[in-house]
């Protein structure tokens, strides 16, 4: 069957746009982010608003003031997360590529976040790697979002930076529905399907996949650590 007819993404863009005009009021600061992500090359593949609404409330939820983010892009998701943080609350992201870090840095400073984020350039289980030897105080939240075929080892990476309570959530986990499949082609959704079926054994995680749209249909996953 093709994925056309088995999914009606028209009616899915209209209810995500319904539901972000209710819940998502337009923000100049993030737009302009967007567009200087663009104009500078950068690829657009950070959250919907929606999502980034989601990371926002879920941060907030949680009560969350140490954050750390695994892959930064533009900035998009990190200003979202990093506006639920209290006052003195603190967001480390991690991201390979120098040029998405700058641009980043510059956007998270025109959102006047920029003293509440450390953006830290290198491959990010390195980064993690080395947080786990310094003992780093454990973080509340822990957002995975870089390459997909590292999920598996970020998690087990993440789940000793966090403590009994931290929430872990990792984006595009169902990849237009292609997780579904046993054996899908691409090394991305093979790497994906096997994170989730990762989460859902890990002995100290308790976890579901939020179904999120974004053109396509994609997913959140949420696990807290017991
Ligand atoms: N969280 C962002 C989107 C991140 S896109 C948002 O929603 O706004 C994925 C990012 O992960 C890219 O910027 C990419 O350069 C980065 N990345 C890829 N491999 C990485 C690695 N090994 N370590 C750290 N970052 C990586
Ligand atoms: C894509 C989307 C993402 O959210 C991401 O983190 C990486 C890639 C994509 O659409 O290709
Ligand atoms: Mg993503």
């Amino acid at each position: 069957m093709p994925e056309s007819s088995s999914f009606d993404s028209r009616t899915a863009s209209r209810v995500d746009d319904y539901i972000r005009a209710l819940f998502v009021p337009p923000d100049a600061a993030l737009e302009r982010g967007l567009s200087d992500a663009v104009a500078a090359g950068l690829p657009e593949i950070q959250v919907s608003p929606n999502e980034g609404k989601l990371l926002y409330l879920l941060a907030r939820i949680a009560g969350a003031r140490r954050i750390l983010e695994v892959g930064t892009l533009g900035g998009y998701s990190t200003a979202w997360l990093a506006r639920a943080l209290p006052p003195g609350g603190r967001l480390v992201s991690l991201e390979l590529e120098p040029r998405h870090a700058r641009v980043a840095r510059r956007n998270l400073e025109r959102c006047g976040l920029a003293r509440r984020v450390v953006i830290r350039v290198g491959p990010a289980a390195e980064s993690m790697r080395d947080m786990i030897r310094r003992r780093l105080r454990p973080f509340d939240l822990i957002f995975l979002d870089a390459d997909k075929e590292s999920y598996s080892e970020y998690l087990d990476l993440a789940v000793r930076l966090a403590r009994p309570g931290s929430l872990i959530l990792a984006d595009n986990v169902i990849r237009n529905g292609r997780v579904v499949d046993g054996a899908p082609p691409e090394a991305a959704d093979r790497a994906i399907r096997e994170f989730n079926a990762a989460l859902a054994a890990h002995p100290r995680l308790d976890s579901l996949i939020l179904p999120v749209f974004r053109n396509k249909l994609d997913g959140l996953s949420v696990s807290i650590v017991t």
